[in-house]
């Protein structure tokens, strides 16, 4: 391909112009290369942001980040493939549920996840809670698993979509993360390039989210669901609130502990709510014909959790890490909970040590925080509204400060009207 000089592209982003697709092609080629100095990438971005992109420019830069490293090929598994990508929350436990769940009701569930950066926490960081877990499989190995077992979570790899990573450090750094088009983008090439042939994307809205208004969090998933649909992936959205945390579990291995709780039958009512609803949608873009609330019940999705563990050389019957120390938070007054806040919950659990705050930190596993009520929920004077865990006490004071608002508390006989969970289903037309 022919090349163009970068500072060409920008002014032609700058200038509210529609860039070419061998424009976009090039720059993203060069960029990965190292051939576009990270100065310029950084002008294009911002341009991007302030000016946007076409549908045609999003969905030539999803497949140009695509085509910058692997596509898997799941023909193989023989079963219908079909994912779920969640924009991120507090308490997102719902991929360990959900992907044995899925399983169970007959398709194959290829879910490559991320370690958390920031307070949302990651679901390879939740799994490696459990003792001889492994989250590196080779492709070779992946497939296997999806056709025996059905489901696998395991870490992308280096190979899938080698730009999205060098780009979304870079606009980490640039303030440039906000941009829709992008975001979009970032999302698709990986799942895209993943090899699921549909995927249901669970976008987050509220203070716990990445998207904190829900007009904007539409417009994302209509833009992932267009671009999905394009790639020849049937892909569906629903828009879930993210102002409360979800499950009373925030944390590592104290999700786990929950998720296990979902599979057996139990666990909280929102945590078994959006895994049947998530489940439901997926069930029924891969073409099946099961109910997930059954199969649920009939405790199939708990043999395929402790199929896909053990595959990955965890034992499900180990004891999950134990925190070192624990601390309580009490009500000071008695109330009806008005507000329990994702974001002060997601910061407070990450500051005792459940995420990291660099790529290159470790987390601890025992790390994290039990919400002992949930909004609409009578208190009394005295009652514990917070477990904190962590291995380094040194920790407590911080999260303690975080969560000093976290809780907002009516008058006493108050009705509280709680906002349902799910929010919106975003379907192509
Ligand atoms: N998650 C991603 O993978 N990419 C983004 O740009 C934002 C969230």
């Amino acid at each position: 391909m022919n090349g163009f000089a970068a500072v060409e592209v920008i002014a032609a982003k700058r200038d509210r112009a529609e860039l070419s697709g061998d424009q976009i092609d090039w720059v993203i080629g060069a960029y990965t290369r190292g051939e576009v100095a990270e100065e310029q990438m950084s002008a294009l971005l911002m341009a991007i942001l302030l000016n946007g992109m076409t549908s045609a420019e999003i969905a030539r830069w999803t497949t140009a980040m695509i085509d910058s490293g692997t596509r898997l090929d799941l023909t193989a598994v023989g079963r219908p493939t079909v994912d779920k990508h969640s924009t991120g929350g507090v308490g997102d436990k719902i991929s360990l549920p959900l992907a044995p769940l899925v399983a169970a009701c007959g398709a194959a569930v290829p879910q490559l996840s991320g370690r958390g950066l920031g307070h949302t926490g990651g679901t390879l960081d939740k799994m490696e809670s459990i003792p001889g877990w492994r989250a590196t499989l080779s492709p070779a190995e992946m497939i296997a698993q999806l056709s025996s077992v059905g489901a696998v979570i395991c870490a992308a790899s280096a190979d899938l979509a080698p730009a999205d990573r060098k780009l979304y450090a870079l606009r980490d750094v640039t303030a440039t993360v906000e941009s829709i088009p992008m975001i979009a983008a970032s999302i698709m090439s990986k799942k895209i390039a993943e090899g699921t042939a549909a995927l249901v994307l669970d976008v987050k809205v509220g203070s716990g989210a990445f998207m904190k208004d829900q007009e904007r969090a539409a417009q994302l998933a209509r833009t992932m669901v267009e671009l999905g649909e394009r790639a020849g992936v049937r892909t569906s959205a629903l828009l879930t609130d993210m102002s409360t945390p979800l499950g009373s579990a925030v944390g590592n291995a104290v999700e786990v502990v929950e998720s296990v709780e979902v599979l057996a039958g139990g666990g909280p009512a929102d945590v078994v709510e959006l895994t049947v609803a998530l489940a439901r949608e997926m069930v029924a873009l891969a073409g099946l014909d099961a109910d997930p609330a059954q199969v649920l019940a009939s405790g199939r999705a708990m043999d395929r959790w402790r199929a896909m563990v053990a595959a990955q050389g965890g034992d499900p019957d180990a004891a999950l890490p134990q925190p070192r120390y624990r601390e309580q938070v009490a009500a000071d007054e008695a109330g009806v909970v008005q507000r329990l806040d994702a974001r002060a919950v997601g910061v407070a659990a990450w500051r005792l040590g459940a995420g990291r705050e660099r790529r290159e930190h470790d987390v601890q596993a025992a790390a994290g925080i039990l919400c002992l009520v949930t909004p609409g929920e009578t208190v009394t004077a005295g009652q514990q509204l917070f477990e904190l865990h962590t291995d380094t006490p040194d920790r407590f004071p911080a999260a303690l400060a975080d969560l000093a608002d976290a809780v907002v508390l009516a008058s006493p006989g108050t009705i509280v009207e709680t906002s349902p969970l799910i929010m919106e289903v975003i379907r192509h037309p």
